[in-house]
């Protein structure tokens, strides 16, 4: 076994620094839903009865796809819109997650849908 070198340690150095450099991991779904929606929807998609609705079992989001998408480009009621600070991509990442969390079951939705969409 040879000794821990110079080299070594310049490779474990550039490892860690590249994995901690936040445009090479793109978020997961759920990072970005914790992130954008869960102050307001909750981690458990449960919501706050009488104030943000629950996106467990709810109709828009199980929909075709598009209804989930149009609440988050449009925004409604006290929910802001999202079409100035959520691109497409994580917009996608987002509704697939909400899609299939917490007991749903939906379809994939594309980021070239969202697109069209706004
Ligand atoms: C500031 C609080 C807030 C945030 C943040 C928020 N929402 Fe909402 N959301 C609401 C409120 C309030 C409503 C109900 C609007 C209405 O119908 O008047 C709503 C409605 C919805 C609906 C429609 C649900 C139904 O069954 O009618 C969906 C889907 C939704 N939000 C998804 C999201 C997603 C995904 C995010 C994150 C990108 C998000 N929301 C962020 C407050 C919020």
């Amino acid at each position: 076994m040879r000794a821990i070198g110079y080299h070594d340690f310049v490779f474990a150095f550039m490892v860690t620094a590249l994995a901690s450099m936040p445009c090479l991991a793109a978020e997961s779904g759920e990072q970005l839903y914790l992130e954008n929606c869960a102050a307001c929807h909750r981690s458990d998609g449960k919501g706050i009865a009488n104030v943000y609705p629950a996106l467990a079992g709810s109709e828009v989001v199980l929909g075709s796809g598009i209804d989930v998408a149009l609440v988050l480009i449009i925004g409604r009621g006290e929910m802001p819109s999202f079409n100035g600070t959520i691109s497409s991509t994580d917009m996608a990442s987002i509704i697939n997650y909400v899609r299939n969390a917490w007991g749903n079951a939906g379809q994939p939705v594309s980021a070239q849908t969202i697109e069209s969409l706004r």
